[in-house]
């Protein structure tokens, strides 16, 4: 079988890792499609390397641009690439245009779609990214879904014949990476990053926070105001948005910060006090690591990380600086994010309902 995956933002790069592996300890071939949404290296590049992920087959080299720029011009570029693979199905990732341009383009062309992380949903209707996730698991043949509340949200809009759960990959890359971070010398990888003794880690990327002024000039100030330095990894967005709005993002307690290679990432992950996130991935990441989190956003897709007592949502200010501050949660030992073969598990349901029957 010919599986091809299409990617194209640095969350789709951490996915598309365990993916590569399992499918080579295989007979399948893989085709990789980069649709160049995400160039900077740091966004990028560094992905590939340090996750061992061989060299996209193929690179659209799309760049920026708005939803309907970008989106259209992965589907212009998508044609020829399926015609040239002809792969036997077309793995798609998440929730970003990427995802949403390479399906539309695979079922009008008739290659069966299997979407990864098909079923989360955030029920707000104003993220470019829920459009993205509901659109694409609709159009999808098969909904690989990574927890039981995905399957509970797909069962519920009709699909439940072609959801299967497999358990969320991005347990399996962090565990590795975990055990290799942990097993090289942690103390130096931390050392290496020059980070303070004690700190919070923070990033923020989502269109809803970075995009209204009034939004993000909040959260800098409640992340200025910390107890102790908050390390911002700055997205380019981010820059970008603070840039045109004229805020200074390093001010109080903010240590300004390029975006992280992953191994660097769970290290500094792994070493802070607590993380404050717009991210779906460094959610999960946090709570699989047991560092207490903090997301600055009215409502999450891992609503496993909340109900455990792991993940506060908290919006204003005063919210933001109470979450980060909280005593520490109660141990936990449940696993409602897979046992880490979630990738293994993938390739066995395309091997077993491509052609889909
Ligand atoms: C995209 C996804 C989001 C995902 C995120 C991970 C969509 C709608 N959004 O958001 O779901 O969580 O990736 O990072 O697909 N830019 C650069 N260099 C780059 C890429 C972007 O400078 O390599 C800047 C540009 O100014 C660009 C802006 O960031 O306009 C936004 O980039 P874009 O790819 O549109 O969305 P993200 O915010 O990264």
């Amino acid at each position: 079988m010919k599986i091809m995956s299409v990617v194209g933002a640095r969350p789709q790069f951490v996915k598309l890792a365990p993916i590569a592996k399992a499918i080579s300890e295989t007979e399948h071939e893989h085709i990789i499609v980069h649709t160049g949404q995400h160039y900077d290296p740091l966004l990028s590049d560094i992905f590939f390397r340090d996750l061992g992920i061989p060299a996209p087959d193929a690179h659209l080299g799309i760049g920026s641009g708005s939803h309907g720029v970008q989106t259209g011009a992965i589907l212009a570029r998508m044609d020829e690439v399926l015609e040239q693979f002809s792969p036997d199905c077309v793995l798609v990732y998440g929730d970003t245009n990427s995802t949403l341009a390479a399906t539309l383009s695979a079922v009008k062309l008739h290659y069966p779609v299997a979407h990864l992380e098909a079923g989360l949903r955030s029920f707000n209707r104003d993220m470019p990214e829920e459009h993205n996730r509901v659109l694409t698991d609709h159009a999808s043949d098969i909904c690989l879904a990574p927890t039981e509340v995905a399957r509970e949200h797909l069962t519920r809009e009709g699909l439940a014949n072609r959801t299967v759960v497999v358990g969320d990959v991005m347990t399996d890359v962090l565990y590795e990476v975990r055990n290799q971070v942990e097993s090289a010398d942690q103390a130096a990888a931390i050392a290496d990053l020059q980070l303070p003794d004690s700190y919070y880690l923070a990033t923020i990327h989502r269109a809803e926070n970075t995009d209204s002024p009034e939004r993000l000039r909040e959260i800098v100030t409640a992340l200025s105001n910390a107890d102790k330095p908050v390390v911002l990894l700055a997205h380019p967005r981010l820059r970008a948005k603070a840039a045109e709005q004229a805020l200074e993002l390093e001010q109080g307690s903010i240590v300004l910060r390029d975006s992280l290679a992953y191994p660097q990432l769970i290290a500094a992950a792994l070493g802070s006090s607590g993380i404050a996130t717009d991210s779906g991935g460094l959610q999960k990441e946090a709570f699989l690591l047991r560092v207490p989190c903090t997301t600055m956003r009215r409502e999450t897709e891992w609503v496993e990380t909340v109900q455990l007592g792991w993940n506060v949502l908290a919006n204003s200010t005063t919210e933001i600086l109470a979450a980060l501050t909280r005593p520490a949660p109660q141990p936990t030992t449940a696993a409602p994010y897979g046992d880490g073969h979630a990738a293994r598990r993938v390739v066995e349901v395309l091997s077993e309902r491509i052609p889909l029957g």
